[in-house]
């Protein structure tokens, strides 16, 4: 399947996040994957639609927005006039309007994917896929959200294959602890977009980082 590899900013120099964003494409990056968290879904607090649109008029790159927020609806506006390209939300922040949420993230000419943290079954995800206005990405988180750095959880593979199965070209993107040490294990159970903070710009030379993360999805 084809791969995308999507440096997480959160774990750039957010002082420097245009030319952080720039090196990150030269080095192969597809996607530049947006943490965004509100200090109540998770206890941090990151960026919003303010710093994407400062970002979005430095870059033409895919901004893979992952929401981490209590209220995902009220985000919708702003991160479409910003320029976000794809909005995942959780699916624990949207059990009541979920399909509205879809509806207004499309209308605003961006992709919808959802998320979902460690403890919620993969199940939860299935009538959002199944839908006829579905999401067009899943999210498996494979940490707690709310920080980089975390240790990547394998036991959340299961979800992934399951997903794999059930939807053969569905795009299925991993969050937390991913790099050369795990990709394996994950692009085997069937995801192929690929998160990577920590070992990305930990890395002396992220552009190695980011290739063996592709080859492994793509091989
Ligand atoms: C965690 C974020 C991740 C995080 C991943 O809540 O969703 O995107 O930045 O960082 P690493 O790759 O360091 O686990
Ligand atoms: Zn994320």
């Amino acid at each position: 399947m084809e791969a995308k590899i999507a440096p997480s900013m959160l774990s750039s120099d957010f002082a420097n996040l245009a030319s952080e964003a720039e090196r990150m494409l030269r080095c192969g990056a597809d996607w530049l994957h947006m943490d965004i968290m509100d200090g109540h879904f998770v206890p941090n607090l990151t960026i919003g639609a303010p710093v994407i649109e400062s970002l979005r008029k430095h870059t033409r790159a895919y901004l893979d927005c992952h929401l981490m927020v209590t209220n995902p609806l009220d985000y919708v506006e702003p991160l479409g006039k910003a320029g976000a390209s794809c909005f995942t939300f959780h699916v624990e922040a949207s059990k009541d309007n979920w399909q509205e949420l879809i509806k207004r993230i499309k209308s605003r000419g961006m992709r919808a994917g959802v998320a979902l943290k460690p403890g919620t079954p993969v199940e939860d995800v299935y009538p959002l896929i199944e839908d006829e206005n579905p999401v067009e990405m899943v999210l498996v988180m494979t940490v707690e959200p709310g920080f980089g750095g975390q240790k990547f959880m394998p036991e959340m593979m299961d979800k992934v294959r399951a997903l794999r199965k059930k939807y053969p070209s569905l795009d299925i993107e991993v969050d937390g602890g991913l790099g050369p040490s795990t990709i394996d294990v994950a692009a085997s159970a069937g995801a192929n977009c690929i998160v990577a903070g920590s070992s990305v710009f930990g890395a002396a030379e992220p552009s190695q980082v980011i290739s063996l993360l592709r080859k492994s999805v793509e091989e």
